[in-house]
């Protein structure tokens, strides 16, 4: 059997442990996930409501021009329905855009420790990664990443990510590196510019941007957004992109005709629109997040400030024996082995009892492994 070495070295994204998965390993009935940075509230209400509705029509395909979708994005995004695209998660955004803008062995850009899907969608479309160091702080060096972009035209580089916020390290760039970004790379024929924008809604810092707000001045820049944080629909696999007309253009002729089913367009349309829901799950994750970091104060572990709804904290132990720990008491956070984090784990915010949980098992957890010498 042949197959290409790019496909036969990838990688494969590591997705969270599920809970079924942890409750049969472990022998438990009681297990907390809190290690995809999912919505701890459950889907959006309007959200169930509108699909136990469409229950009764999914023996007939799903609308493949995402119209009603479509119009309450667009409503509530301000772009015209040619600027917008759905797709099957920001997952099949992230690989469609690679598989258009690179041909093979083209040059994807990133970071190190960005949100690792870019670094498994390259290979996967015949493209290598490239990725530069991480600026003090594991935030995002969006100069240096300009200017190894300038600096390797032998790359062929192609398409940079940047995850803003990112995930996992939950920091992110201001308005004004991304101005500053964006005046060097925008509006170039050779290289997209992707802003991945999947916890948005959950930034607090004042001098962030969404660069939505750049989207008409720079012909090359993309935003991806998605349905699976602030809106509770991960099952559902919906993510949304801001695109110029052309890009749109050209992903609805790649992507599969029905690549995003009935009940998940359903479900996104109506969670668009549920503002309550929208805001109840911003409140729950500062409030969990402010209450991690001071938990996190008091064991005496640093951690990151995020901007997401999950913070990397570092364990100052070997954190796959704390995971292991962890999860013999029903509690699933996120290692981080392959982002090349050796004693950090990631935690996502759940609800109160679900983070108490967490940090009393990490209490008892600290006792049990020994700190890094
Ligand atoms: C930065 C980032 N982008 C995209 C995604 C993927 O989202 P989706 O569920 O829409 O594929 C994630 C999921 O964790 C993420 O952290």
């Amino acid at each position: 059997m042949k197959i290409s070495p790019e496909i036969l070295n990838l990688v494969p994204y590591k997705p969270g442990k599920p809970i079924s998965e942890t409750q049969r390993e472990y022998g438990l009935s009681t297990v907390y996930k809190l290690a995809s940075n999912e919505n701890p509230l459950g889907p959006s209400p309007k959200a169930m409501e509108a699909v136990k509705k469409a229950l009764d029509h999914q023996n007939l395909y799903p609308d493949p021009s995402h119209y009603d979708l479509l119009q309450t994005l667009s409503q509530e995004w301000g772009f015209p329905t040619k600027q917008l695209a759905i797709g099957n998660g920001s997952d099949e955004l992230i690989d469609l855009l690679t598989r258009i803008f690179c041909e093979p062995k083209d040059g994807v850009l990133t970071s190190v420790a960005a949100f690792n899907a870019y670094e498994v969608s390259a290979p996967a479309n015949r493209a290598v990664i490239h990725k530069v160091p991480m600026a003090e702080g594991f935030r995002f060096d969006l100069p240096a990443i300009a200017d190894y972009f300038f600096a390797h035209p032998e790359h062929k580089i192609r398409l940079i990510f940047v995850s803003n916020p990112n995930n996992p390290t939950g920091t992110y760039a201001t308005k004004q590196e991304v101005e500053t970004f964006l005046e060097k790379v925008g509006n170039r024929d050779d290289v997209i510019v992707i802003f991945d924008e999947a916890y948005n809604e959950f930034v607090r810092a004042s001098d962030y941007v969404s660069a939505q707000k750049y989207i008409n001045k720079y012909k090359n820049l993309i935003v991806l957004r998605t349905f699976s944080k602030i809106y509770g629909l991960a099952g559902f696999r919906l993510g949304a992109m801001i695109a110029p007309a052309e890009v749109v253009e050209v992903f609805n002729r790649v992507r599969k005709p029905f690549n995003v089913n009935d009940l998940a367009q359903v479900a996104a349309n109506a969670a668009l629109q549920d503002k309550e829901f929208i805001e109840r799950s911003q409140q729950t994750c500062w409030k969990g997040l402010d209450y991690f970091y001071k938990k996190l104060e008091e064991l005496g572990l640093p951690y990151i400030p995020s901007q997401g709804n999950f913070v990397m904290f570092d364990t100052l132990r070997d954190a796959t024996k704390v995971n292991e720990a962890l999860l013999r008491r029903g509690i699933i956070m996120r290692p981080l082995l392959n982002y090349g984090f050796k004693t950090q784990l990631r935690l996502s915010v759940g609800l109160d009892h679900e983070n108490e949980a967490a940090i009393k098992a990490l209490a008892e957890v600290l006792k049990e492994v020994p700190v890094l010498t």
